[in-house]
Parts: C-alpha cells; sequence; structure tokens
C-alpha cells in the first residue's frame, strides 16, 4: 500500500475531535481532514494557539470548518467541561493524539505524572465521556472510530503496576515508554469491548515512526538540556520525516474504509520510522489481555470514568479486535 494524503476519501457530513491540534501531526491531520470536507473540533490546551493553528490551516483551506475547544488533559476538570460543551453533537471520529514526550517529573491537577496522565490517563477518561457521542454516529451505514496514537517507544515500555506514577523511582524515557504502551493496551481493549456489545465502532493504534515537530524538544527545554536541544535538532532535520508524513497513519486509521478494528498502523518504510502507512504488529506485550483489563480497571479507578460497555470475557483467544 503506498498510501498518501491524496487518498482520504470525503470526509463530508463527518465531524472529528482531535487532541493536540494544534501542533506536529495534530495540525497536519486536522489541516488534510478539514481539506477533505470533515468538520474538526480542534481539542487544544490553549484555545490561542489552537486559533493561531485554525488560521494556518485555513491560510491553505479557506472553507475548513474547524471549531477551536479547550480541552487540557492534564486536568479531569478539563476534560469534562469539554465532554460537556460537546452534550448531544454526534463524532464520528476521536482522534487521541495529544502527547508529551521525555519530561521531567510533573503532576497534572489531579495528581498523576504528567506523561501517564496527559498520553494514557487524559485520554482514557476523555474517549469515555465522549462515548455517546461516538456511539451515536455509528449506524449500519457508518462506522465510529477512535485512534489513539502511540509510539515505536511503547515497545520498551512496561506497565509498572506497583509504582504507575513513577512516585518511587522516575526515569522520562521508561514513563513514557509505559504510557505509550498504555494507548495500545487501551486500544485494543476497547475494541475487545466494541466486539462484545457488538457495535458498529473500531478502535485502532497508531504511530507516526519518527517525525519532525515540537514533542522532542519539550523534555530538554523543561530541562534546561541546551546541548539535548540541540542534538535533537540535528536528528528531526538529518532523519526524522515531515509532521505531514508522520499523520498519514493517524489519517489512514481515521478514513480508509478497509482499516481494521484493533490494529496497530504504522510507516512501512525505513526501520519503521518514515514511509507510507501498514498494517504492523505491536509488542507482545500489547497483546497481553489480562494486562488490559488490569490497567483499564485502575485508569478507571483513578480518572472516576466508567464506560458504559460490557466487559469481555477472559479466554485464551478475543474473538476478534486485538490480533496481529
Ligand atoms: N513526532 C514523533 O516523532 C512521534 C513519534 C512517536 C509518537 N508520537 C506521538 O504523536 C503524538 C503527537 O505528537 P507530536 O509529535 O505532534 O508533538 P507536538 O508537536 O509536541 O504536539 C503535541 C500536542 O499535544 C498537546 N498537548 C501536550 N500536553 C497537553 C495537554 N496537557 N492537554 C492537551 N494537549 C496537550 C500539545 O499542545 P501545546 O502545543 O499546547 O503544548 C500539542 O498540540 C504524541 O502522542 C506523540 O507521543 C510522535
Amino acid at each position: 500500500m503506498d498510501w498518501t494524503a491524496d487518498d482520504v476519501p470525503d470526509q463530508d457530513g463527518r465531524t472529528v475531535v482531535v487532541t493536540g491540534a494544534n501542533s506536529g501531526i495534530g495540525l497536519e491531520a486536522t489541516r488534510e481532514l478539514a481539506r477533505n470536507g470533515a468538520t474538526v473540533i480542534m481539542a487544544c490546551r490553549s484555545t490561542d494557539r489552537g486559533e493561531d493553528a485554525a488560521s494556518d490551516i485555513r491560510g491553505d483551506v479557506p472553507d475548513a470548518d474547524l471549531r477551536v475547544v479547550e480541552c487540557d488533559l492534564a486536568s479531569l476538570e478539563s476534560i469534562r467541561s469539554f465532554a460537556d460543551r460537546l452534550e448531544g453533537e454526534s463524532l464520528d471520529v476521536l482522534v487521541n493524539n495529544a502527547g508529551v514526550m521525555a519530561i521531567p517529573r510533573s503532576e497534572t491537577d489531579d495528581g498523576f505524572e504528567t506523561q501517564f496522565g496527559v498520553n494514557h490517563l487524559g485520554h482514557f477518561a476523555l474517549t469515555g465521556l465522549l462515548l455517546e457521542n461516538l456511539l451515536a454516529a455509528g449506524d449500519d451505514e457508518r462506522e465510529s472510530r477512535i485512534v489513539t496514537v502511540s509510539s515505536g517507544m511503547h515497545e520498551r515500555g512496561e506497565i509498572d503496576f506497583d509504582d504507575l506514577q513513577g512516585e518511587r523511582s522516575y526515569d522520562e524515557w521508561d514513563a513514557y515508554a509505559q504510557s505509550k504502551l498504555a494507548n495500545v493496551l487501551f486500544a485494543y481493549e476497547l475494541e475487545r469491548r466494541f466486539r462484545t456489545a457488538d457495535l458498529n465502532a473500531a478502535s485502532v493504534a497508531v504511530h507516526p515512526g519518527y517525525a519532525n515537530t515540537h514533542l522532542q524538544f519539550r523534555g530538554p527545554e523543561q530541562n534546561g538540556q541546551r546541548f539535548r536541544k540541540a542534538a535533537m535538532w540535528l536528528m528531526n532535520t538529518v532523519v526524522a520525516q515531515s509532521a505531514e508524513k508522520g499523520a498519514l497513519p493517524t489519517l489512514y486509521a481515521a478514513t480508509a474504509p478497509d482499516v481494521e478494528g484493533g490494529a496497530y498502523y504504522g510507516p512501512g518504510g525505513l526501520l519503521n520510522m518514515r514511509g507510507p502507512p501498514e498494517r504492523q504488529a505491536s509488542s507482545d506485550r500489547s497483546y497481553d489481555e489480562e494486562t488490559a483489563r488490569r490497567l483499564w480497571n485502575v485508569s478507571s479507578d483513578l480518572t472516576g470514568v466508567t464506560y458504559d460497555l460490557p466487559r469481555p470475557k477472559p479466554g485464551p483467544e478475543p474473538e476478534s479486535g486485538a490480533r496481529r
């Protein structure tokens, strides 16, 4: 498959929420979705940065149908008020894209370690609170989709249930890898619950490979590491693909008709860091259903968000969904 942004099908009449839509991959995905006629709700923690990004897109796509709505994934209150503002609206796609990488330990408004809190728990809560909106769009004709953006770094991740928030020991890369493994475990568990409930909805995980965005600079900026920042700049310039290319797996998962629930998509070129999207296998740990269920329960306890979906029956093989 040599899928490009030109292959995005007509999105007229579809409404998509993209978290972290003001920068990098979220911005480029939003641009292409809008170019193809989708209404995009840009869920941004700063509405000023969101409006600047919307103006940038309108420079390219003058009739882009964009709405910037505040959503800070480091605050359950903000996530709840975002969901309240969308009450009664049906949503075709939710793209769980926003993220932070390898930052020094800090905590969200609710006391969660920030990488786990923003990358995973925030999206867990958001998806649960928007579930009714998403299921309202899915019917016999239309499938609603949840696309969760992980990273190749999930392969290094382990879920440390004894120290989920890095209170006893914290390594900024391990915390990132854990949060990105949590993204994949969540995407697969959600798909299993959709299948158990026999809903016309699909949950998929993607990764962008290595894309030149602001992600790589946040850690060194917060740490005051000028050398690491310069090294990241060099790597981003020489090795990374563009943010536009990095957005392709997300766009594919959000729009292509042949996407399968429970799949993992990423760039198929050099070291899976660049190239057109393809279906890939994620790490062995990401297919562990017991870990996924345990993480789901912990996430629900921590956020106070429950999903009105039946639990899949534990068994050696999933009925469908999370497959290699
Ligand atoms: N770039 C890569 O090579 C790469 C590789 C693997 C995975 N990824 C994944 O791709 C996704 C997008 O990252 P990117 O590369 O596009 O990075 P980026 O340019 O830094 O964009 C990250 C986005 O997340 C938003 N964000 C951060 N904290 C937030 C919070 N508390 N609430 C709401 N939004 C928040 C940022 O908003 P502000 O602008 O307001 O900070 C920004 O819009 C992430 O999930 C990342 O893990 C990227």
